[in-house]
């Protein structure tokens, strides 16, 4: 039995700064290479051992319960044609002891508003959540890391790593007392202030392991920054009741919910690609640039 064994996977944002791509379709369906981001996540989650995938989901976001969802006609086709490696491909998107559960957050009322909607999943555990449009790069994977730090410490882990003082802005900020080299006791945490108040520059990334008790908390949360109910709220609330850490996580992270962040990830895991990297490699060191 895995200790964490449920993820939210809060997907009913807007997309805003990925507009006009994010009109028609999610920003998590984006692809990197040729998977799309949400893709990315579950595959974390699953190898960090989690089987229950649970995604908040809003209007316009059909593209992902599809492609979690047998492709009828793609697979009868893929089989008459003898083409077994992708249809093996195809299944792989779904394991067999992985289970899918769809919530709708009815209002794009922000990140803690889309993780309390899960809450009647979830009742009375911990568990994770993973912001797919960070897509996060490590080995061990980010939340491995992550569940491997809860299974010692047992109390709220989020994944932290150190930003530039002008883009404090961007993340929530925490600081705390330091436990060892990759661990910190936390004892604030702010959503995006201004260079001159963050308390630190270790910024929040997309990953969180949360004890259920968050849920109360952010329930009794009036609306934050931008008329949202923030998660940050929620979570410096419990750190007066728990302990809650930061973990500095080993490995790197791409904003692909920005347009820089995208195109850096895609580069990047193309280069690292088996079949593409190498002449892609030879493609960008004969550009002119
Ligand atoms: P972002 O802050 O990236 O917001 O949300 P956004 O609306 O998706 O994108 P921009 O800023 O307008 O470009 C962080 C995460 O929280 C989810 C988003 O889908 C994203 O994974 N989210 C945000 C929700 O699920 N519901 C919300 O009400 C807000």
């Amino acid at each position: 039995m895995a200790l964490i064994n449920k993820a939210i996977f809060p997907v009913a944002g807007l997309g805003t700064r990925f507009l006009p791509a994010t009109k028609a379709q999610p920003k998590e369906m984006l692809p990197v290479v040729d998977k799309p981001l949400i893709q990315y996540a579950v595959e974390e989650a699953y190898a960090a051992g989690i089987r229950q995938m649970i995604f908040v989901n809003g209007r316009n976001k059909r593209a992902i319960p599809d492609h979690f969802d047998t492709a009828f006609e793609l697979e009868t086709e893929l089989e008459a044609a003898g083409k077994k490696e992708l249809l093996a491909l195809v299944h792989s998107i779904k394991p067999d002891d992985m289970e899918c559960i769809y919530i709708r957050q009815p209002k794009a009322l922000g990140l803690g508003h889309a993780v309390l909607c899960a809450q009647c999943v979830v009742v009375n555990e911990p568990f994770a959540v993973l912001l797919a449009d960070d897509l996060m790069v490590g080995k061990p994977p980010i939340l491995k890391q992550m569940v491997d730090q809860f299974a010692e410490w047992q109390a709220s882990i989020l994944a932290v790593q150190e930003v530039p003082a002008e883009h404090t802005k961007r993340y929530g900020i925490v600081a705390g007392a330091p436990i060892s080299d990759r661990l910190m006791d936390l004892t604030h945490m702010v959503e995006k202030p201004a260079p001159e108040d963050a308390p630190s520059r270790l910024g929040v990334a997309g990953r969180y392991i949360l004890t259920p008790g968050v849920f109360r908390e952010i329930a009794a949360q009036p609306r934050g920054v931008g008329g949202e109910i923030q998660l940050t709220d929620g979570i410096a609330a419990l750190m007066r009741r728990e302990k809650v850490f930061a973990y500095r996580y080993e490995g790197k992270r791409y904003d692909c919910g920005s347009k820089e962040g995208f195109l850096q990830a895609n580069v990047e895991l193309a280069l690292a690609h088996p079949e593409l990297g190498p002449s892609f490699r030879e493609y960008l060191k004969a550009l002119e640039i």
